[in-house]
């Protein structure tokens, strides 16, 4: 099989290194991929993600067995909706499903009405009406614009001038453009995060292994959201009594009320969950692979990823074994991000105990070097998640990161 893969950062990396080690696969095609992904076989095609006649060309040309969706916004703009209409398989939901993620007023609807555990909400295009819903709930309470912020549309507010601020910044500065006209305000939830991931076929949902993401950019948990600054799995702190509630009351009631709401969904759902005191309630939902999560749950799937997908697509039961093994993975970020950040630098080397995962990097002559926020991520494994953490921070030390940084804290939650 030939398969395509449609992103280019490590997520992509991840699940297109996973497929090549498939015995079925012979060849992984990434739109657009980045040139990180020569080392492990990973061939780049040179069209872009919302080029989707280009790429329905490309796939009937090259006899592509089936696509493959990494991020949110080509699901968005309907690219599962025109590979279907042209007659070729592709993994993912459709545009209306993918409004899951892609309007979070859609999913507390899908939640609200399939009695999905989330926290209280009200939604508003208004900003007085808005401001006064604030002063009435007080702090802490969260604001989130309503459309997509590449995670970064969200403050948790803990005072009642910063959610002041942050409605100010949305409604009236339009800081996330038309996502911002729209807010979401709701409750806060506390409680220890994790993200359950599941491959969904209809009504049929087989979970992974759950992870535990790290969204701020510094340790212990201070500065900016970011995309995401490194994962780890399993999360033993989250019991199994847990991951079996969020499973029964949380991920199976949303894929059969999408089933319900005539958008069923069929590709990765994401759930990003808070184990409260009353259980586990959802925060989000996303319509695809957690980036970095991924990086983390593939390196412990022990069956075939690809065989996974060709199943679904085909209508068969999917095998999914895990190995018991942890592992750790950490985001390596420019100097600045997730603000302006700094551009150009030389790729660090790392030792062969780590697997690399690149992201925001670029060709320059003969090398690569950094071009975005979040540049590459460094992951291991081993037995516990305390020897996978020595190695990824043994591995991140040796090397030279001078306008670099990264969390020393991924995993110690776990403590
Ligand atoms: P999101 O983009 O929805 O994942 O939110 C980003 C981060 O904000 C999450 O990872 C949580 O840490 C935090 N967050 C979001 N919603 C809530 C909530 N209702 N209560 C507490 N923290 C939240
Ligand atoms: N790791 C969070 C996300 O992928 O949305």
């Amino acid at each position: 099989m030939k398969v395509l893969i449609i992103g280019s950062g490590g997520r992509e990396h991840a699940i297109a290194k996973k497929m090549l080690e498939s015995p079925k696969v012979t060849d992984v095609f990434c739109a657009k991929g980045n040139p990180g992904m020569k080392k492990d076989g990973i061939q780049r095609l040179d069209i872009a993600e919302d080029d989707h006649e280009a790429l329905i060309s490309f796939a009937k040309e090259q006899g592509i067995a089936w696509t493959f969706v990494g991020p949110e916004i080509p699901l968005l703009n309907g690219i599962v909706d025109d590979f279907q209409k042209a007659g070729l398989k592709i993994f993912g939901p459709n545009r209306a499903a993918a409004m899951i993620e892609g309007s979070k007023e859609f999913a507390k609807k899908l939640m609200v009405n399939n009695q999905i555990p989330t926290a209280e909400y009200e939604a508003f295009t208004d900003y007085e009406a808005a401001c006064a819903y604030v002063r009435e709930k007080g702090a802490p309470i969260v604001i989130k614009a309503d459309g997509l912020a590449a995670g970064k549309g969200v403050t948790v507010a803990l005072t009642l001038d910063d959610a002041l601020q942050a409605l100010k910044e949305m409604m009236t500065d339009h800081r996330f453009g038309e996502s911002g006209d729209k807010v979401v305000v709701e409750e806060f939830l506390a409680g220890e995060e994790f993200s359950l991931l599941a491959f969904v076929k209809d009504e049929e949902v087989y979970p992974m292994v759950i992870a535990q993401d790290h969204k701020r950019a510094y340790d212990g948990d201070q500065g900016p959201n970011t995309g995401g600054m490194g994962a780890y799995s399993p999360v033993p702190q989250i019991s199994s009594e847990i991951v079996t509630s969020a499973l029964e009351k949380i991920v199976k009631p949303a894929a059969l009320g999408m089933i319900k709401n005539d958008t069923p969904f069929t590709g990765i759902l994401y759930a990003g969950l808070i184990a409260t005191e009353k259980g586990p309630k959802v925060i989000e939902f996303n319509a695809r692979f957690g980036d970095p999560e991924t990086q983390v749950v593939l390196p412990r799937l022990t069956s075939d990823l690809a065989q996974i997908i060709d199943d679904l697509l085909n209508n068969c039961k999917p095998e999914l074994t895990w190995s018991e093994r942890a592992s750790v993975g950490v985001v390596l970020a420019a100097e600045g991000y997730p603000n302006d950040y700094k551009k150009g630098m030389d790729i660090p080397t790392f030792n062969d105990q780590v697997t690399v995962y690149y992201a925001g990097v670029a060709d320059k002559n003969e090398a690569i070097v950094a071009s975005g926020g979040r540049v590459l991520l460094v992951e291991a494994e081993a037995d516990t998640i305390e020897a996978a953490q020595k190695k990824v921070y043994q591995a991140l030390d040796e090397a030279t990161t001078k306008n670099y940084f990264y969390r020393r804290d991924i995993g110690d939650k776990s403590k």
